[in-house]
């Protein structure tokens, strides 16, 4: 049984506990976080606490708190025999290297507390100090079912910069599109297909093959039209910088 201790109560927080509980194999003993409240609204059948004194002896400690306060977190647990992993995409695991067992547990999705996931469909994103810590952080992952994969903090990084590209940009770029179509009194639902056919002609295609639209056709005209329809100047720079990328590639 690999004994787990949970730190933190935020978006990956409170899923990571979820996914963690039930599991053969797994046991989560502990759910620490700052604020007692988030901990009190999931009423556990485990121990909760808001003092990082009080955190007792586990295989493995799974720090998923606000990137700026991991070292302080990882401090905090000085000598702790077992593991101590964090969740985050751009931060190296040498910030956790005072730990004699150290590792990365980095769940590769956007995680919100209403909005429910599928560990099952979650890569899961590796690395460790040790190849003993490496083949506990396997075990629990693949307790919780996400695909595993074995990622050195570098690529970690490089696919954390993609992710704010093709998760956190695109959102941004839905977000534009529902404030024109409410402008314009058009439900966003009607593009709804158009944004899943996206998403679903890149299991396909590479996405670079996949491009249309006026930009990847050269079609000027088309282009200082939109240009000239969009009133905000924010709007008028993406789309240009966006365009101009389009027709560079
Ligand atoms: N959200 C995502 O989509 C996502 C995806 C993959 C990885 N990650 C990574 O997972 C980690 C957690 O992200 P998140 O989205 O769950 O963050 P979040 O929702 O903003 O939650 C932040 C957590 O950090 C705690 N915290 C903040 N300041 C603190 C302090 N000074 N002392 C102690 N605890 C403090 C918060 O406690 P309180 O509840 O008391 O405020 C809360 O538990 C980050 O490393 C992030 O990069 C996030």
């Amino acid at each position: 049984m690999i004994k787990i201790v949970l730190l933190g109560a935020g978006n990956v927080g409170i899923h990571l506990c979820r996914a963690l509980q039930n599991k053969e194999d797994l046991q989560l003993i502990q759910w620490y976080n700052r604020s007692l409240n988030s901990l009190e609204k999931e009423s556990v059948p485990f121990a909760v606490t808001q003092n990082l004194n009080d955190i007792i002896e586990a295989d493995l400690y799974i720090i998923s708190v606000s990137d700026s306060v991991i070292p302080s977190i990882s401090k905090a647990l000085e000598g702790k025999k077992g593991i101590i992993a964090h969740t985050a995409g751009s931060i190296s695991m040498e910030v956790l290297g005072a730990h004699e067992n150290h590792g990365i547990f980095y769940p590769l999705q956007t995680f919100s507390k209403q909005k429910e996931v599928d560990f099952n469909q979650i890569p899961l994103c590796l690395e460790a100090n040790q190849q003993e810590n490496l083949n506990l952080l396997k075990k629990v992952a693949q307790a919780i079912g996400g695909p595993v994969h074995l990622i050195d903090s570098a690529q970690r990084k490089a696919l954390h910069v993609a992710a704010v590209f093709v998760n956190n940009f695109t959102n941004h770029l839905y977000t534009i599109g529902e404030e024109l179509c409410n402008a314009h009194k058009v439900p966003f639902s009607v593009l709804q297909p158009l944004i899943a056919e996206t998403a679903d002609k890149i299991k396909h295609l590479p996405p670079s093959l996949a491009q249309t639209g006026p930009a990847a056709r050269g079609d000027q005209k088309i282009l200082e039209d939109h240009l000239q329809y969009l009133t905000k100047e924010s709007h008028q720079k993406l789309y240009q910088l966006i365009s101009a990328s389009i027709q560079q590639q």
